[in-house]
């Protein structure tokens, strides 16, 4: 084979094959797996059922609102916790989906509203935003929805279950600062040394000062499940334009505490999964060590 052929064929494969990547990364936009996760600990004195979600950022694709209440529906959970970034803020910021989709799931169960750094920059920024943030307090507030931005709220007699707000310097890419114990001391006080602490931090990155602080359970997404992800759950880039964090979602712990990590619901800005496909978390909180 001449040089010629030799490079349009090669060009032809690699076209191919980058079709093939984008129709299948499309195809997962528009998926969603439920997941099945469990966690005993001493300090649970009753079983409960947790479905989780988090990064849905206004989702509107494969009809996912009906899907997530049906799915839900089906679990018959005891809570519903939402782990921040549902919505998107940037240029033609809406809040529609996530009070669509807050409406359909407040009638299966109790939902809880962690804070994620999308939230947080409606309300910081409200120059270019307006009064974004407020409308979305007001609409989950008449919803029946907790919002919990450094804020704790205790569920039934034996967990506790906190929100923390992380302010924006922790949000940039690595090497970003390091968030200290006292950070969280500031924001929520002590942790609930008694209760099972469920806590709602939206950056995974960290899991060692949560984990001092005295979680036995956090709540993180924000990876988006490392957008495409390779062997040994490794993410290979985060919306910050962090490569290969692992891992890169899942349930994992470091002695006692451990961290439930959501691959996300949707997408923004890289609008792209390949082998990260869009999930539902159920996580069944057991007594006993
Ligand atoms: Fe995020």
């Amino acid at each position: 084979m001449d040089k010629k052929k030799l490079l349009f064929s090669f060009s032809l494969t690699a076209v191919g094959i980058a079709a093939a990547a984008l129709f299948e990364s499309e195809r997962e936009r528009r998926s969603l797996i439920v997941r099945h996760y469990a966690l005993r600990s001493a300090k649970i004195k009753r079983a409960r059922r947790i479905v989780y979600l988090s990064d849905f950022h206004e989702r509107r694709l494969g009809d996912i609102e009906e899907r997530l209440q049906m799915e839900t529906k089906r679990l018959k959970p005891d809570y519903i916790f939402l782990g921040g970034d549902m919505v998107t803020a940037k240029h033609g910021a809406s809040i529609e989906a996530t009070l669509a989709l807050t409406e359909r799931l407040v009638k299966l169960a109790p939902v809880f509203y962690g804070e994620g750094n999308h939230e947080a920059r409606l309300d910081r920024d409200r120059g270019r935003y307006g009064d974004l943030f407020d409308e979305l307090q007001a609409g989950l507030e008449s919803q029946g929805v907790r919002y919990l931005s450094d804020e704790t709220v205790l569920l039934g007699e034996d967990l506790a279950l906190s929100g923390l707000h992380i302010t924006e310097n922790y949000y940039k890419r690595a090497p970003h600062d390091e968030m200290e114990v006292d950070y969280l001391r500031a924001h929520l006080g002590e942790a609930n040394a008694e209760r099972f602490q469920l806590l709602f931090a939206h950056s995974p990155a960290f899991f060692d000062a949560y984990a001092r602080w005295g979680a036995d359970l956090s709540l993180s997404g924000h990876w988006h499940g490392g957008t495409i992800r390779l062997p040994g759950n490794i993410g290979l880039m985060t919306p910050q334009a962090e490569f290969f964090r692992r891992p890169a979602s899942g349930l994992f712990s470091r002695g006692r505490h451990a961290m439930l990590l959501s691959p996300g619901i949707g997408t923004h800005s890289i609008n792209l999964r390949f082998l990260n496909l869009p999930e539902l978390m159920v996580l069944d909180l057991k007594e006993g060590v």
